[in-house]
């Protein structure tokens, strides 16, 4: 197990559904002030509330979904999600971290299968919470229900892990409990939350290929940091590395390390697209950028029988970088 995720709680078997309502999530996983379940009214929907220190999260069973996290004094959090945001529907909450999962973007056979895989719209229940000094955990694994969509690949056991410490730290796991291989694309995709995406730059993939999703073509690698003046949405192949976004306006570098993650996408619609999209504000764009750790395309993965596979992803706050 990596240094990166060494903490992250071991999943339990799943024993409480969102359906089961606050009370008695919270008698069986309630932790003091460190995890409490609740209604959001705003969103309508049952959500976990963690706190560690001066860090809060906000988890989702819908999708297992962060949807927010604070640290200290970052009124605003640190994840972006749209006003428009509501778990009272089947559609996907649009910010914060959803997962993609079994597949991402366009299922590779199937027209008619939602982007982005089922993970994120699906149910989710509790398998345990833990606290301990620095960090409270929490995990989750696809409810009953869920594990009834016939996309669902044959044995697969999932497991989302969310440990709030001074770091955000997510990891999805697939132990393959069936009779062959699983095939997967995914993504843990991050809605960050920039001062003004004009001027943020992105540290970490210069001099790397990538493949440019808006031509469908290889772009050419670029040897300086990653900067936006129109919409961008790259895959990098072959990317385990950090990244850094240097961010001026909110004078704070948001780090992004990775764990079983070769692919790394980089995505902002800028406002044409934000628009056809229609539920990412007027100018919510500026306030966005996705980095994501994945395994895609090329950097698909194959769990054998027997086999886990974990995809895991960090976020830390640093001073600007001034470099
Ligand atoms: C990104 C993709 O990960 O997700 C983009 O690279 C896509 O191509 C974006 O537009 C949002 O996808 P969705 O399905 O959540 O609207």
């Amino acid at each position: 197990m990596s240094e990166v995720f060494d903490n992250v709680c071991t999943p339990k078997p799943c024993l409480v559904g969102p359906e089961a309502g606050p009370e008695l999530l919270n008698e069986h996983f309630g932790r003091r002030s460190a995890v409490r379940f609740l209604r959001d009214e705003k969103l309508g929907g049952m959500v976990a509330q963690l706190t560690a220190g001066d860090s809060v999260a906000t988890v989702a069973l819908r999708g297992a979904q962060v949807l927010r996290w604070s640290s200290g004094s970052t009124t605003d959090g640190l994840l972006w999600l749209s006003p428009d945001a509501t778990l009272a529907n089947d559609k996907p909450v649009r910010g914060g971290v959803p997962i993609c999962w079994p597949w991402f973007g366009v299922h590779p056979t199937d027209t008619s299968a939602p982007s982005h895989g089922f993970a994120r719209t699906a149910s989710w229940c509790v398998a345990s919470t833990a606290v301990s000094d620095d960090a409270t955990c929490l995990s989750l694994q696809l409810s009953e229900s869920a594990k009834k969509n016939a996309h669902l690949p044959d044995g697969a056991h999932v497991v989302f892990d969310v440990r709030l410490g001074r770091e955000l730290k997510m990891s999805l796991t697939v132990v393959n409990t069936g009779v062959k291989p699983i095939h997967m694309t995914e993504a843990l995709h991050t809605y960050l939350r920039v001062g003004d995406i004009s001027t943020i730059r992105i540290r970490g993939l210069e001099n790397k290929p990538f493949l440019d999703q808006l031509s469908e073509r290889a772009g050419n690698s670029e040897p300086h940091t990653i900067t936006f003046d129109g919409e961008v949405d790259r895959i990098y192949n072959n990317t385990a590395g950090v990244v850094n976004i240097d961010d001026p306006k909110l004078n704070r570098t948001l780090r992004v390390r990775k764990e079983g993650s070769q692919s790394t996408v980089i995505w902002n619609p800028w406002r044409e697209k934000a628009e056809r999209l229609g539920d990412i504000g007027p100018d919510g764009f500026r306030e966005i950028v996705c980095v994501e750790a994945g395994n895609i395309g090329c950097d698909e993965v194959v769990v054998p029988v027997g086999g886990v596979h974990r995809l895991g992803t960090s976020i830390s706050m640093h001073p600007l970088c001034s470099r």
